[in-house]
């Protein structure tokens, strides 16, 4: 188990298209070795999530896990540690909200990104259970977030305006007090 260091915007495996992994090969201590390293990682940088991609490791997989003293995140609802192995993401409805998204491989930088507010996910897990679920609300989000990167694509290239494009301190001052606002009412809606 290790700490890895997280990959920045611009370099080559965080623009890539992550490869599959080997269904057989999810027992392997190599594979498990990454799990550990993903979810070490993810919270030791306080991240609501990590992909493979972003410590390097060019293979489709990624936690997820919310807590609820996150310092980064502190009005998001709590997400369990999940772990996906090839996950595949599908819209539930057309119904999208705007989400304040950062990343651990974009430093210093917010902005705002429409995300499908319902969606089910699939995947294995670390035991190679293959599993589906649905998650709505707020938390939905994060999902898609994680999914992206394993398609090479950052949280910038899908913001469409940009003037919302902030600190993470200019945030906290000016913008995080309205969009706390609008995720507790969508938790309110939908529990998540
Ligand atoms: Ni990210």
């Amino acid at each position: 188990m290790a700490v890895r260091e997280i990959l920045e915007i611009g370099h080559p495996t965080l623009a890539a298209r992550a490869q599959e992994v080997e269904v057989e090969a999810i027992g392997t201590p190599e594979v498990q070795g990454w799990i550990d390293d993903l979810i070490d990682t993810m919270r030791a940088a306080n991240g609501a999530g990590i992909a493979a991609n972003q410590v390097g490791i060019p293979y489709r997989l990624f936690t997820v896990e919310v807590r609820g003293d996150n310092p980064r995140y502190p009005y998001k609802p709590p997400i369990p540690l999940t772990i996906l192995i090839n996950p595949t993401i599908t819209f539930l409805s057309d119904e999208t909200f705007e989400n304040y998204e950062g990343c651990l491989s974009v430093p210093n930088l917010r902005g705002a990104v429409t995300r499908h507010l319902e969606v089910s996910v699939s995947g294995y897990d670390r035991d190679g259970t293959h599993r589906s679920f649905d998650v709505r609300g707020y938390s939905a989000g994060t999902f898609q977030h994680e999914n992206d990167h394993l398609d090479g694509i950052l949280f910038p290239h899908r913001v469409t305006d940009s003037r919302t494009f902030c600190s993470w301190s200019a945030f906290s001052a000016f913008r995080q007090e309205t969009f706390a606002d609008r995720v507790r009412q969508l938790v309110e809606r939908w529990g998540a």
